[in-house]
């Protein structure tokens, strides 16, 4: 088990350049079995997520190329439907083949993905928009199956304007015959970035970026060169970083209009920030101050900076009410923070976060991959040496992370080992 070990307290300076987006990357993977050509993606970070949807597509008889940053996808010999239980438990996004395989084969059929740290992560709106589309949904045994002879285009209004349901209907209706309206669809990027590719191999999508998106079905689809959206997750990770440390950071390969809620957000706590074309200049040189914040779909705040800003919250001045809106379970970064001294109560789906002046390095445990990169955070702004455990959950979503953060002067060593310490 692999752990990272940080010693607080650097203030950081100088240049990092993110990665391309891992949540864009993992719908447009899916999206490439749509394709009897070549998909050639470039900026594909190299996270242990990207790689199980690779398994997850190769699985299926899809051939992938990944050769550093640019990942090559030829689905024109798919071979099989079913995504086996091992998979989509390692990754719940692994459910998004099931969309583009009804779309173009007619079939599949995967395990179900369940539940998972963050909260209960049911499904009911990705199959009740299949459903509307002609596809039969049986749930048996542990999987989904999803049968139709040919997918028709239809009217959904999803109950929750859910990423994946958006993702996952958007390509489900691109080879479907006729119109499909999607409403109260996710306005998140990544689906602007989804409708880009897809449009780009010969789809006819309109609205991603709004609630309504209309897709009308095409007879099939063909080769594609395309380049994922930065990560804005990452960038906001980063901002938190600078902001924590009393740095002077640019943050290169950033869409500022992606991160506009936390930018607000962060400048409210005293943080200068000055947006560029591709990036951000962070000017954090006083304490911060608290501020309140709940997380909301996009362009809200977004839930995966929820915990970063937590950390941010814990050593500010005064007192921070944090509420979680779109998973139920996602405070477990809480009890490793009050290890480190913070000072925070749960009360249901709020958090109450009383500034302190330290954080005191110590021993913690991540529970899930932005959970990780909070206390990563945590110990950088920490008195003495942390020790952060199971930093699986961190390469799931943070390409060369220590490296990027020693570019800037943290002091963070990835080590082996059982010991605690
Ligand atoms: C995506 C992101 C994840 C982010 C989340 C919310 C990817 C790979 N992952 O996850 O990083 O945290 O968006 O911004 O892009 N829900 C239902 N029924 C459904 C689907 C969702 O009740 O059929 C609920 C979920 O339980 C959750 C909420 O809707 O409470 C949001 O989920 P959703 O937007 O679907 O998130 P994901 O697409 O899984």
């Amino acid at each position: 088990m692999e752990k990272y070990v940080i010693v607080g307290g650097n203030s950081l300076s100088g240049k990092v350049r993110l990665s391309g987006g891992k949540n864009s990357v993992l719908t447009i993977l899916p999206a490439c079995l749509l394709s009897k050509g070549v998909c050639t993606i470039h900026d594909v970070p190299r996270l242990s997520d990207v790689f199980v949807m690779k398994e997850v597509l190769e699985c299926l008889g899809a051939r992938v190329d990944f050769s550093g940053n640019t990942m090559v996808v030829d689905s024109s010999q798919v071979t099989s439907i079913e995504v086996p239980d091992r998979l989509t438990r390692l990754m719940r996004a692994s459910n998004l083949v099931m969309g583009p395989m009804l779309s173009r084969f007619g079939q599949a059929k995967l395990a179900y993905p369940g539940g998972c740290s963050i909260g209960s992560r049911p499904m009911d709106q990705h199959l009740r928009g299949m459903k509307t589309l002609g596809a039969q949904i049986i749930e048996k045994h542990g999987y989904i199956e999803g049968k139709a002879t040919k997918l028709q285009g239809g009217e959904i209004c999803l109950d929750f304007p859910s990423v994946g349901a958006t993702e996952n209907i958007i390509m489900a209706a691109t080879l479907a015959k006729g119109t499909t309206i999607l409403r109260n669809a996710a306005r998140e990027p990544e689906i602007v970035d989804l409708q880009n590719f897809l449009n780009s191999m010969g789809t006819k999508i309109k609205g991603a970026g709004t609630d309504i998106i209309r897709i009308e079905g095409v007879r099939e689809l063909g080769s594609v060169e395309h380049t994922i959206i930065p990560d804005r997750i990452e960038a906001g990770t980063f901002l938190t970083i600078a902001a924590i440390n009393q740095s002077d950071i640019y943050i290169d390969n950033i869409i500022p209009e992606h991160l506009e809620a936390v930018i607000a957000k962060v400048r409210e706590t005293g943080v200068e920030i000055y947006e560029e074309a591709n990036g951000i200049r962070v000017i954090s040189n006083q304490r911060t101050k608290g501020i309140d914040f709940k997380t909301m779909p996009f362009p809200g705040f977004p839930t995966d900076m929820q915990a970063q800003v937590m950390v941010l919250m814990a050593v500010s001045e005064g007192t921070s009410i944090i509420t979680e809106n779109i998973f139920e379970n996602r405070f477990k970064h809480v009890d490793e923070l009050r290890r480190m001294g913070a000072d925070i109560r749960v009360e249901g789906r709020v958090c109450i976060v009383k500034g302190v002046k330290k954080l005191s390095g110590a021993y913690v445990e991540t529970s899930d991959l932005r959970a990780g990169s909070a206390l990563v955070i945590a110990g950088l702004v920490a008195e003495g040496a942390t020790v952060v455990a199971n930093i699986y959950h961190i390469d799931r979503g943070y390409e060369n992370f220590e490296q990027k953060l020693r570019g800037l002067g943290a002091q963070i060593l990835r080590v082996n080992g059982t010991k605690e310490r």
